[in-house]
């Protein structure tokens, strides 16, 4: 399916109500995961980029992009929202770093480009995983990394859509997990872990690591309410793979 006009559209509509409700958050310090804000200084997902060719695929306002930027890296940002994009230049400060228009779907950039593609909730959650992966292992140079956070399958099949909160029951059929309609024909991704080890091992990649990020007891939630608050402390709401291409 199509859902790259859908998705830009949504994007468009909704980047200054979300930027103005998470940017401090995300932005709020170099290198943050996820909803719940975790350092990748605990996590050690992405290494060190100093001196390296970095994708950001769907990269937002850029906070994670001009952080890596600050540290040496020669980053690009994708995104597919041209508000997103223009949120992104107007916070990018002195190392500037080139902002691309785009979909991780159809990477407009050679064969064997970038040393790291990354993301978090970006591209390989907003893209069909069965196109995007393929992408980004496309664009890596050998011994390059993908590396991205998603929503786990647990947080997903949790998810009770009429309550809006994540809660300890049941609500979707894991194996029914694939796409979520995020309105307007706007469409998420979410694929079971056995999806995700296809499509990644289809595309070459090899998988490193699978980091489950564990926020400590009393972390908040910056986007999603659950009941218990503490339920990504006993279980896992996001998967954070660390690949590479060999
Ligand atoms: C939740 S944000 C992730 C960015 C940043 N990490 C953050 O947390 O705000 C999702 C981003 O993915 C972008 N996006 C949606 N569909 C996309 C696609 N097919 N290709 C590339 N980016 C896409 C959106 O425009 C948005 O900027």
């Amino acid at each position: 399916m199509d859902s790259i006009p859908a998705n830009r559209r949504l994007w468009n509509q909704i980047s200054g109500a979300y930027q103005h409700k998470h940017d401090q958050r995300i932005g709020a310090a170099p290198r943050l995961w996820g909803m719940y804000s975790i350092p990748d200084a605990d996590l050690r997902a992405l290494g060190d980029v100093t001196g390296k060719r970095v994708l950001e695929l769907g990269c937002g306002a850029g906070q994670w992009s001009r952080a890596l930027a600050a540290e040496g890296a020669a980053v690009v940002g994708l995104d597919l929202s041209e508000a997103q994009l223009h949120a992104a230049a107007g916070a990018m400060g002195a190392n500037r770093y080139p902002l691309v228009h785009g979909s991780a779907e159809q990477l407009p950039f050679a064969a064997e480009s970038f040393d790291l593609v990354f993301c978090d909730f970006g591209g390989l959650s907003w893209a069909p995983p069965h196109l995007a992966v393929p992408q980004a292992a496309r664009v890596l140079n050998r011994g390059g990394r993908l590396v991205f956070n998603v929503a786990s399958p647990w947080f997903e099949a949790c998810y009770d859509e009429a309550a809006g909160r994540v809660t300890t029951t049941l609500q979707q059929d894991y194996f029914g997990l694939g796409t979520i309609a995020e309105g307007d024909g706007a469409t998420s991704y979410q694929l079971t872990y056995g999806g995700w080890v296809k499509v990644l091992r289809g595309a070459g990649l090899v998988i490193d690591d699978l980091i489950e990020p564990r926020p400590g007891l009393g972390t908040l939630n910056g986007y999603n309410e659950t009941d218990p608050p503490d339920w990504a402390h006993r279980w896992p709401a996001e998967l954070l793979w660390v690949t590479h291409k060999p």
